[in-house]
């Protein structure tokens, strides 16, 4: 059996909680059933998201204590602005505090209404705003993707024909962009090969289709790419970040996912491009060198983004993942498979097959989670969709708990933890009952929507 092998040490800890079961079970009643409603002072593993939770590094800590405090003109942010630059090549970069204000911005100056942006898979936020600005989202990611139990390498690929199918059912000057999704969050953190991605720029190319990455999750994707991708075997984590970065028009990203705790930014090759945008900066993020980050995330984000270049650093997180994935499948609990980035995925559809659709299999499984374990996980199923305009409910192709693994941050010892509850969760399945919403808010309502059980 390979054992995930840590190639750095632990200097500061913070101390867990972990409530007796009684008290447990109060505290989601209390939080609506909704695992975001849950105080993290009543959580023992905080497994609900990535994002601005990883493990931050002694060089990260240093150099926030060197970052210059300047609203204009920050030393800072030149740092930032040029390790971008040598890491993607593109001449432009404009900060945000995170992001979905990347996606703001992108769905303010691209988006009108009748427009589509084509996709290999959505992200809450994302659809958010593309729909708000009237868009139309179209997810093209291969059928096989979907599907989730496989061995396929590389599940967040898009299927071209599906792409060129969309490009003539509106024609091409109706595609604001196209999008894609490196380490694809919700399908259960698929990689996208760097074949695929060459493929889809000849067709945005070929009909003159703006083309943007989404590398919130690149880190898992590069790793991804070298170790499952032939053609990338003997290429370094910064060679294959330039394959990629080079073939597009516009990288934006989560800063709490990618290189640090906090921000967002969005790299853009194209001047006139950088034009349009750039207003919008002072305007909802921060004046154009900090956008709403402090200058301490930035210097931190800076030393993070060059840590991504190292294969050990980028590797914890998908070993991890991956053992803890195998445990479960041997188990025989339902899995997305192949392991992926971001976290381990339950498969509630399985896992729960007694509760239908409508009463939110996934938002149940993850309720049920925390009260035999402490763990906080994160519904990504129906209860994270949004309904359509006649409000009628849009069931999700996949009914999901997230387990995120923050990089970094948890023993394997806290993982045998997870699995071996999950274990005892899975022989008692039929305990758990399904949900209906108290309190239904109309935008993404998975953040703060009540529920009870049915
Ligand atoms: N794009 C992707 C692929 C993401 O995973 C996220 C955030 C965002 C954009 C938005 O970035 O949170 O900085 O505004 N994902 C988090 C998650 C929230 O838990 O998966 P943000």
């Amino acid at each position: 059996e390979s054992v995930p092998l840590e190639m750095h040490k632990v200097r500061i800890v913070q101390k867990l909680n972990l409530l007796p079961i009684d008290q447990r079970l109060k505290a989601i009643s209390e939080a609506g059933n909704n695992t975001f409603l849950l105080q993290n002072a009543d959580v023992f593993l905080d497994m609900l998201t990535d994002s601005g939770v990883n493990a931050m590094s002694d060089q990260q800590l240093a150099a926030m204590m060197v970052a210059d405090d300047a609203y204009a003109g920050s030393a800072t942010y030149t740092r930032l602005a040029d390790k971008l630059h040598e890491i993607f090549g593109m001449d432009y970069f404009l900060p945000t505090h995170q992001g979905r204000a990347c996606e703001h911005i992108l769905a303010k100056v691209l988006v009108q209404p009748g427009t589509v942006v084509a996709m290999n898979y959505h992200f809450t936020t994302t659809k958010a705003h593309i729909t708000l600005q009237g868009g139309v989202v179209e997810e093209l990611v291969a059928d096989a993707g979907l599907e989730v139990t496989s061995d396929l390498p590389f599940k967040g690929d898009i299927d071209i024909a599906k792409l060129e199918a969309v490009i003539k059912k509106y024609g091409a000057d109706k595609i604001a962009f196209v999008r894609v999704e490196s380490g694809t969050n919700l399908i259960g953190g698929q990689p996208v090969s760097l074949k695929n991605l060459a493929d889809l720029r000849k067709v945005c190319s070929q009909h003159g289709i703006l083309y943007v990455l989404d590398a919130s999750l690149l880190a898992d994707n590069l790793y991804f790419n070298k170790i499952r991708e032939e053609s990338c075997k003997n290429l370094s984590i910064r060679e294959i970040t330039r394959k990629v970065a080079d073939l597009f028009d516009i990288i934006y990203f989560s800063a709490r996912k990618l290189g640090c705790a906090r921000g967002g930014g969005i790299c853009i090759r194209d001047k006139e491009l950088y034009f349009k945008m750039r207003g919008l900066v002072p305007l909802y993020e921060g004046f154009l060198t900090y956008g709403g980050m402090s200058v301490r995330e930035m210097e931190a984000l800076a030393v993070g983004l060059e840590e991504t270049m190292d294969e050990d650093m980028i590797s914890q997180g998908p070993q991890f993942i991956a053992c803890m994935v195998n445990d479960l499948d041997k188990r025989g609990i339902p899995v997305i498979t192949p392991p992926g980035g971001l976290g381990c995925h339950l498969d509630a559809k399985r896992f729960v097959d007694h509760i239908p659709q409508s009463q939110y299999p996934a938002g149940a499984l993850a309720s049920a989670l925390y009260i035999v374990s402490g763990i906080r996980g994160m519904e990504r199923g129906t209860l994270s969709e949004q309904r359509e305009p006649d409000g009628s409910e849009v069931f999700a192709n996949m009914e999901l708990v997230r387990l995120a693994l923050p990089r970094r941050v948890f023993t394997l010892s806290q993982v045998k933890y997870a699995v071996d509850r999950i274990a005892w969760l899975h022989e008692n399945r039929r305990l758990i009952g399904g949900l209906e919403f108290i309190d239904e808010p109309p935008i993404l309502r998975f953040f703060y929507g009540l529920l009870k059980p049915v």
